[in-house]
């Protein structure tokens, strides 16, 4: 198996994986039906011809850059498994910063708090928040019915439905009420910009704004300033690029805001309160 996974990471290497190694593994893992971790117990297993055959499989497909997610059909956010398909993003690392500070506002709260996933593809910001905040009831939209049945399928595998309510149409158009948080992480990719084809291979609906990148999030601080309780907060994720743009759209609906930076340094998410 060693010599296997040796020539599966540079193979892997060859074609532009930034993760030759950890691709070769989890693939290897995928195939065997085991976790990644018990590979390192199995080391000097030999595998069938039957194994080895859907493993090439799996790393031709690699090598034409599929994302990994995609190929195993999982991705763990936020120390949570989420179900992943070509319908929907696959969710981010950089995207847990804006779940940690949501997490954070609905425990400073204490008590039963509204919030809003504006776009919310496979749920996994508002099944990560109900999760980690038991007082938060969620209201998680998309405009893609595609996307929603992937995030049914996560709200019900984590035991959410009764606080995870899924919900269909543009913005928060289909969400009930006022909300003390809105967090959102919409499309903010720019037109004609350059993107690897791990990017590529998602959902263009899922990427790309019009214009500078910054059209539906600028439309969403609109929508989210008429909707916010007394206090309420909004936590947007943005491209660096788009983030001129972004505080200077709230410093005309709200009273204040904030940049968070995720684990590169970049600026990531922008906080905004009424
Ligand atoms: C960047 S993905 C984020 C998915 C998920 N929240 C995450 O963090 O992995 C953006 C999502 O917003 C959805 N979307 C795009 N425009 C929208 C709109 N106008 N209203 C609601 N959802 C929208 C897309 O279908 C996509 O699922």
């Amino acid at each position: 198996m060693l010599e296997v996974l040796k020539r599966a990471t540079g193979h892997l290497q060859k074609h532009g994986s930034d993760s030759p190694r950890l691709d070769s593994e989890v693939l290897l893992a995928y195939t065997l039906g085991v976790r990644r971790l018990d590979l390192y117990v199995q080391f000097d297993r030999l595998l069938t011809e039957p194994e080895l055959a859907r493993y090439r499989d799996l790393l031709a497909r690699r090598a034409r850059r599929e994302p990994v997610a995609y190929l195993v059909g999982h991705k763990e956010f936020m120390a949570l498994d989420f179900e992943v398909s070509r319908d929907v993003l696959v969710p981010n690392p950089d995207t847990e910063v804006l779940v940690q500070r949501a997490v954070a506002i609905a425990r400073e709260a204490g008590t039963p708090i509204r919030a809003a996933d504006v776009g919310t593809g496979s749920g996994c910001i508002a099944v990560a928040l109900a999760h980690y905040a038991p007082n938060v009831e969620v209201w998680a939209g998309d405009v893609s019915e595609k996307a929603l049945e992937v995030a049914g399928r996560n709200v019900a595998k984590h035991g959410l439905a009764a606080r995870v309510h899924l919900v269909c149409g543009d913005l928060m158009e289909p969400m009930p009420g006022e909300f003390d948080l809105v967090c959102a992480n919409l499309p903010y990719v720019g037109e004609g910009a350059e993107l690897p084809p791990e990017v590529t291979a998602q959902p263009a609906g899922a990427l790309f704004a019009a214009g500078d990148g910054s059209a539906v999030v600028m439309r969403l601080l609109e929508a989210a300033a008429q909707r916010l309780r007394k206090e309420g907060r909004v936590l947007i994720e943005i491209d660096p690029a788009i983030l001129e743009a972004t505080v200077s759209a709230t410093e005309k609906s709200y009273a204040g805001h904030k940049v968070h930076r995720d684990l590169g340094g970049h600026a990531r998410v922008v906080e905004a309160w009424s």
